[in-house]
C-alpha cells in the first residue's frame, strides 16, 4: 500500500513562537491573563472589530454569541446546510431551532440569499452565515436581508481569518463573528477561538459567561488588583490560556504569508484535479 503523504494540516512554528510559548511556562502564570488581553487587542485591531473576546474554541464563541443575543426556545436561526456541525449545534444549545437553507450550487458552496428567503418564518430571529473555506460568499447581501427583516446577522468565520469583503473583515460584517484556532484552521493554535462584535453589551455578557460569570478574573486576584469575586450569573469555563494567546499574537503577524501558501496550494489542486 502506498504511504499516505498528504497531512490534514501542515504546521510549522518559528523559533520565536516556540520561545514565546516556553516563556509563558517560565513566567509561572498560565491561565487567562495579560497575554490573552494583548492577543485580544491585536486581534481586534487586525480585523477592525470594536471588541474581541478570546475563548476556548470557535464553538464556544458561536455559543456565546447565540446565547448573548438572547436566542432561545421557540426561536429559529437560519443555518447553511453545508457546514461543520458546530454551526448548528451552537444554536441547538440555546434551545433555539436551526433551520437549514441550501447553498447556491456545488461551485458556490455558501448560503444563498434566495434559499434563505424561502425558509424565513415569523419565528426567525437570526441568519447565521458560514464563510465556507474562507470565502465571503453572499455575506453582504445576507446582511442586507437580515437588516430588512429585523434579524440578527451572525457570522461563523471559523475558516475566514484574513478574508475581507466590501472593505470589512468577515466576522465584522454582522453583529458578531466567531473564529476558530483549531489545529487545521488557517491560524492554528491547537485549540481556541475568538468572538468579535461591535455590540458592547454582547462583549460584556460574553466576557462574563466565558469565566463562570465571575465579577473579577483570576489574573486580577493573582496580581493583587482584586481580592474577591461575586458570581454574577451561571457561566462556563470557556477561557483561552496564556500559552496559546502568546502564540496567537505572533502567528497573527504572519497570517498573510500562510494564507498565500494556502491559496497557491488551492490553485494547484484546482488545476490538477
Ligand atoms: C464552519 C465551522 N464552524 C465552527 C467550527 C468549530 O470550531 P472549533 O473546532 O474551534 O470549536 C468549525 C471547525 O472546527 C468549523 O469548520
Amino acid at each position: 500500500m502506498a504511504e499516505w503523504v498528504v497531512p490534514l494540516s501542515d504546521l510549522s512554528f518559528t523559533p520565536e513562537e516556540v520561545e514565546a510559548v516556553a516563556d509563558t511556562y517560565r513566567s509561572g502564570w498560565l491561565s487567562q491573563g495579560p497575554k490573552v488581553m494583548a492577543f485580544e487587542a491585536a486581534f481586534a485591531e487586525h480585523v477592525g472589530a470594536r471588541h474581541a473576546v478570546a475563548v476556548a474554541s470557535g464553538t464556544a464563541a458561536l455559543q456565546l454569541i447565540c446565547s448573548g443575543l438572547g436566542l432561545g426556545v421557540g426561536d429559529e436561526v437560519v443555518v447553511p446546510s453545508l457546514t461543520f456541525a458546530a454551526s448548528a449545534a451552537a444554536v441547538v444549545h440555546t434551545g433555539a431551532t436551526p433551520v437549514f437553507a441550501d447553498i447556491g450550487a456545488v461551485q458556490r458552496p455558501w448560503l444563498s440569499v434566495d434559499e434563505v428567503e424561502g425558509v424565513l418564518s415569523p419565528r426567525t430571529r437570526a441568519i447565521l452565515n458560514v464563510a465556507y473555506a474562507g470565502h465571503p460568499g453572499e455575506s453582504l447581501a445576507l446582511k442586507e436581508l437580515a437588516h430588512s427583516r429585523g434579524l440578527a446577522f451572525i457570522e461563523d468565520a471559523a475558516h475566514a481569518l484574513g478574508t475581507r469583503e466590501g472593505g470589512l473583515h468577515v466576522g465584522t460584517i454582522g453583529v458578531a463573528g466567531a473564529f476558530s484556532f483549531f489545529a487545521n484552521k488557517n491560524m492554528a493554535l491547537g485549540e481556541g477561538g475568538m468572538l468579535v462584535t461591535s455590540d458592547p453589551e454582547l462583549a460584556v455578557v460574553a466576557r462574563l459567561a466565558r469565566s463562570h460569570g465571575l465579577s473579577t478574573d483570576t489574573w486580577a486576584r493573582h496580581a493583587g488588583a482584586e481580592v474577591d469575586y461575586e458570581v454574577l450569573q451561571p457561566g462556563f469555563n470557556y477561557r483561552l490560556d496564556e500559552a496559546r494567546a502568546a502564540l496567537g499574537a505572533l502567528r497573527l503577524r504572519r497570517l498573510g504569508a500562510g494564507n498565500d501558501l494556502r491559496a497557491a496550494a488551492a490553485a494547484v489542486y484546482t488545476r490538477e484535479l
